[in-house]
């Protein structure tokens, strides 16, 4: 096969593939991968070759398309410094690619060697107590060595040398999971980074100052030396200055991705590159920065096992996933057949778990439905860890599940390349997130993530289809945006939301909002400054309430009950909807609505829950044209649209008993409990 036959290959919409050839003049998509692509991680090197003429046997059974090798495999391939044994990745690579299997091909920068950390001690993770952190796990070194930096890229130019004309190649897989378990190190590499990245950032030392607010509490640096990471204090560190080692902490890894990336798009520019992403379960690392550095964006999700309805977290993350990637197909990289090993009670997956689990990322854009991993190890650190191909081998229930939803994917292959179209965002922002969960805040448990998920679950309840965006984006196309947590705001972001409102858009923003600037500083003006003019309101006081008190508010005529917080409100120019009758600020008003140029903002001065943000939510569901949809509780109906219109349905029932949901334009779906269902609804219906 030929480079332009792998191209012809690829198998996104034509729009797809223009809008990013045109951008990246590389490909979108795993090369040759047709249909909803079908694997896992692949870890060869822990069995003998009989093994794996059965594993790849077994794949083709289940209908694997694609397995992703060679993540952990750096010592295996060059055991000792400069002496590489290619031929048994050379066999695996003719195995899988003579049973049709493409190869998702990592690089194994996330388990340096033993002889690696020998030679460079130095290069070693220090945590924030100067400990650095040893070999005998897995992990980068640290992002900020020189000689892991080298290192790292040799062993990609390598790589790239050997396979990347190997016809079975289909994607690199650089490293995995940057920023977990490494998302700082505080090594002298780093802290001199540091030093010169806060100086080229803010301009000189006087604006590093000026930055930092490091007059109060008499921190100011009198030499660009002083300069120093946020190590262990007596007391709160400076918040602006943990705000920015976060910044640069995330920059760090992602020059550590694209020093490898750069490698393998100058020797191999038809191949397309992806990292796996861990949308909103890693919180070291702004993937806004990181998303259009990758050619194909990936994301592992494991459910949290102690939350019962763990399927809106699921949903919260591959939403994220699907906004990251722009709306363009993305690849599930990882999830688990059943339990994990790493959480405190790995609870099983129950019979149809795991398919549904994955056609709720399929119903959210997925195109890709891969596991860790493939066949269950018998040693290490992961024996505990399900599997496609478990302990239990074949005649598990587990593998004719695995078997069954390949299957199942070979029929829903005309999905590829379709898409989720929602016509609301909810803003995320990393740096807010950061900000808002550094100590000495009003309230230490009014957290940023909790209020996004509240909010995005009121969403998910009324079967409303949502985008997450970045502050800064291009909101025009949302007929509603929420801002539940957007503590830190640029001012940039203040202006592009006040003009998206004076637009006619329509915009809610949630308690504790447009707080700080970019450098966690309170804008001169009051506590909401940012937010005030398009919000026609000044907040003047936040009044948490004691652990264990309520306030009770009305909103809309309906009784409704805070508790944890409050705010005490000025009106200038807004109209109140909603008012406390008791608590810190009773009398005050809870919630209101501005009309705003052609637009409206509503503002939410109090932490609701998901059944009282109903009554905050009507008003401007109601501006925005959008109508709850009537489904049994837990049953989801997700839709993705082929560009000549065709409707594809994906029914999910949560739920122990089976349902019927009704659908426009076709037949009701019967879906089994715990199951799925899915219909095509053709173009010519819809249209009708
Ligand atoms: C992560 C890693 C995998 C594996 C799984 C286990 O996602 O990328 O290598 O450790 O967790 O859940």
């Amino acid at each position: 096969m030929t480079r332009d036959r792998f191209q012809s290959l690829d198998p996104s919409t034509p729009s797809d593939r223009l809008e990013h050839a045109q951008r990246t003049g590389r490909p979108s998509w795993p090369l040759g991968a047709t249909g909803l692509v079908y694997g896992g991680d692949y870890n060869p090197e822990q069995w003998t070759r009989e093994t794996w003429v059965e594993d790849v046997h077994l794949m083709q059974e289940a209908g694997v398309t694609m397995v992703s090798i060679g993540m952990f495999s750096w010592a295996s391939i060059e055991p000792r410094r400069g002496e590489f044994h290619w031929e048994w990745l050379d066999e695996v690579f003719a195995l899988l690619h003579e049973a049709g299997i493409r190869v998702d091909l990592g690089t194994p920068t996330a388990a340096p060697p033993a002889w690696f950390f020998r030679e460079h001690p130095e290069a070693r993770v220090v945590d924030r107590d100067g400990r650095a952190l040893g070999p005998g796990s897995r992990g980068m070194a640290c992002p900020s060595s020189p000689a892991y930096r080298l290192a790292a890229t040799g062993i990609t130019r390598a790589l790239a040398e050997r396979y990347g004309d190997h016809p079975a190649l289909a994607l690199w897989h650089v490293h995995n999971e940057y920023g977990a378990p490494v998302g700082e190190s505080f090594s002298r590499f780093a802290q001199d980074a540091f030093r010169d990245w806060a100086l080229r950032r803010h301009g000189s030392l006087d604006a590093v100052n000026a930055a930092w607010g490091t007059a109060f509490w008499g921190q100011a640096f009198g030499v660009p030396e002083e300069i120093h990471a946020p190590l262990p204090t007596p007391s709160m560190q400076n918040p602006s200055l943990e705000l920015d080692w976060r910044r640069f902490s995330s920059e760090q890894i992602l020059e550590c991705f694209r020093a490898e990336r750069d490698v393998l798009h100058e020797l191999t520019p038809h191949v397309p590159v992806t990292t796996n992403f861990m949308a909103h379960t890693c919180p070291n690392i702004d993937l806004w920065k990181w998303a259009d550095e990758v050619d194909v964006v990936s994301n592992d999700h494991y459910l949290i096992a102690a939350d019962a309805r763990n399927f809106v977290e699921l949903a919260l993350d591959a939403d994220l996933t699907r906004s990251l990637a722009r709306g363009r197909p993305w690849m599930l990289m990882e999830h688990s057949t059943s339990g994990v090993n790493w959480q405190g009670r790995n609870v099983a997956k129950r019979p149809g778990e795991m398919a549904r689990n994955s056609l709720s990322h399929v119903g959210r854009g997925a195109d890709a439905v891969m596991f860790f991993q493939w066949r269950a190890s018998l040693k290490g650190a992961e024996k505990f860890h399900s599997a496609m191909l478990p302990h239990a081998g074949t005649s598990s229930r587990i593998w004719r599940e695995v078997a069954e939803l390949g299957a199942q994917l070979e029929e829903l292959a005309d999905l590829q390349g379709t898409r989720v179209h929602a016509d609301v965002a909810i803003l995320w922002d990393w740096e807010s997130h950061w900000a808002q969960d550094l100590p000495w805040r009003p309230a230490d448990d009014l957290s940023h993530r909790a209020q996004i998920q509240t909010w995005y679950e009121r969403l998910w309840r009324d079967h409303i289809a949502v985008d997450f965006a970045h502050p800064e984006d291009d909101l025009s196309a949302y007929r509603l945006v929420l801002a539940p947590a957007s503590y830190l705001l640029s001012d940039a972001a203040a202006r592009n939301l006040e003009a998206y409102v004076h637009d006619g858009g329509n915009l809610v923003v949630g308690p504790f909002s447009g707080v700080v600037d970019g450098e966690d500083g309170v804008r001169p003006g009051g506590l909401n400054a940012a937010l005030a003019p398009v919000l026609g309101l000044e907040v003047h006081e936040f009044c948490p309430l004691r652990d264990g008190d309520e306030a009770r508010l009305v909103l809309d005529g309906k009784p409704l009950r805070s508790r944890l917080w409050c705010e005490d409100l000025q009106l200038r120019g807004a109209d109140a909807i909603g008012s406390y009758t008791d608590g810190p600020v009773a009398e005050g008003v809870a919630a209101t609505r501005h009309a705003y140029g052609d637009g409206a903002a509503w503002y939410l001065a109090s932490d609701l829950d998901v059944e009282d943000l109903a009554a905050m939510f009507s008003g401007p569901y109601l501006a925005a044209g959008l109508t709850a949809r009537d489904l049994p509780e837990d049953v989801e109906l997700l839709e993705r649209r082929a560009e000549d219109g065709t409707r594809h349905l994906i029914a999910l029932n949560h739920t122990a008993q089976p349902v019927t949901v009704s659908v426009d334009g076709a037949a009701p779906l019967e879906v089994p409990a715990g199951g799925v269902a899915t219909a095509r609804v053709p173009a010519s219906v819809t249209a009708g």
